[in-house]
């Protein structure tokens, strides 16, 4: 018998430890401790039929046995229960992963890239301006005099107000000043855009910012005519509004160029076709940008030696040309960090 109870004792520390839950614990709890057919009770009960010196001995052993085993199996619930625990600290890697939000292209810089690619393309260079500028480079170099009524319109926001208005600085009003500041610089021949904001003294309104977005343009050469500012210009408007598109010139007037053009391009939305067309409202035609062939005294103001080159330039309003491909209807959209608005381009 006492052999027999070593042989159980060692077999239950062994089970108990390689138990693996505590559905298996439970097991052999009832194994060992059940009160009915307990492999320890039914050692027990063949304890009346041995000697006194026996019973003595095997009662000791089994009742010491006994506690062994109720302790084994705390102890090794208590040890399952830590180890649980401490896997769900670590990473669960059968988890969907947390998806971080992924930003896109604000649709101004995209517009910009898009136009910028063509011009690439086309051989231009793309170069920034500075914002703040001076009134001689936003205004006087730009064939537009102190006294001209055009000057209204942008009459700007000024940074400070020396004496000497030539030198008054302000918010550039347009891109048109790096015109003079890269033909200053560099000579013939020159084919540049530059992206970059611009400022005007406007009350916001669905189709009016203080600030908002241009793309200059401009070609200088020896030999540069307006043919050459309309294939430019017709390639420009085919890469943002599809191949179909038709660009329209129209006499218009700028200071800064002679003879001076605005541009359409034929409606995105109806092609023209329809007289309902809330788009072009019937009229077939969007107007995109201003463009010409670049004034004399335009070249005179950064030196260039007269009528030994000619050039075009244009400039456009990104928020405009993107209002028109996606069907934005409000300019405030674009500065309103709004994501709903964002994540749709
Ligand atoms: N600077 C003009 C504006 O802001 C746009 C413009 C028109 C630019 C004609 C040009 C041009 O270069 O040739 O309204």
């Amino acid at each position: 018998m006492i052999e027999k109870i070593r042989k159980v004792r060692e077999q239950a520390r062994q089970e108990i430890s390689s138990a693996k839950d505590s559905s298996s614990l439970d097991e052999l709890r009832i194994k060992y401790l059940g009160r009915k057919q307990g492999v320890i009770t039914n050692f027990m009960k063949k304890l009346p039929g041995l000697s006194s010196e026996e019973k003595r001995e095997a009662g000791q052993k089994l009742n010491f046995l006994k506690n062994e085993i109720t302790q084994g199996l705390l102890e090794r619930s208590i040890q399952l229960e830590k180890a649980k625990t401490k896997s769900q600290d670590l990473l669960d890697i059968s988890l969907p992963g947390i998806r971080p939000s992924v930003g896109n292209t604000h649709p101004v810089n995209r517009m910009i890239s898009d136009l910028s690619e063509a011009l690439v393309r086309l051989g231009f260079d793309i170069l920034e301006g500075p914002e703040v500028e001076s009134e001689y480079y936003n205004f006087s170099a730009l064939n537009i005099p102190l006294e001209h009524p055009s000057r209204d319109v942008f009459d700007t926001f000024y940074v400070d107000l020396p004496r000497e208005k030539q030198f008054r600085r302000l918010l550039r009003s347009h891109t048109s000043p790096m015109q003079i500041r890269v033909m200053e610089k560099l000579k013939p021949p020159l084919a540049v855009a530059v992206p970059g904001r611009v400022y005007r003294p406007e009350k916001p309104d669905a189709s009016h910012s203080f600030m908002f977005h241009q793309m200059e343009g401009f070609m200088v050469d020896r030999d540069i005519r307006f043919s050459h500012l309309k294939g430019v210009l017709d390639f420009l408007a085919k890469h943002i509004f599809g191949s179909k598109s038709k660009t329209r010139f129209r006499p218009h007037f700028f200071p800064f160029t002679e003879p001076s053009v605005e541009v359409d391009v034929s409606c995105i939305i109806c092609g023209g076709k329809k007289k309902t067309c809330p788009v072009c409202k019937g009229k077939g035609w969007l107007e995109i940008l201003g463009a010409g062939m670049i004034h004399p005294n335009v070249f005179k103001a950064v030196g260039y030696p007269k009528g030994k080159f000619t050039g075009f330039a244009f400039g456009l309003g990104i928020e405009r040309m993107v209002m028109l491909k996606y069907g934005v209807q409000d300019i405030r959209l674009f500065f309103e960090n709004d994501l709903r608005f964002l994540e749709q381009v």
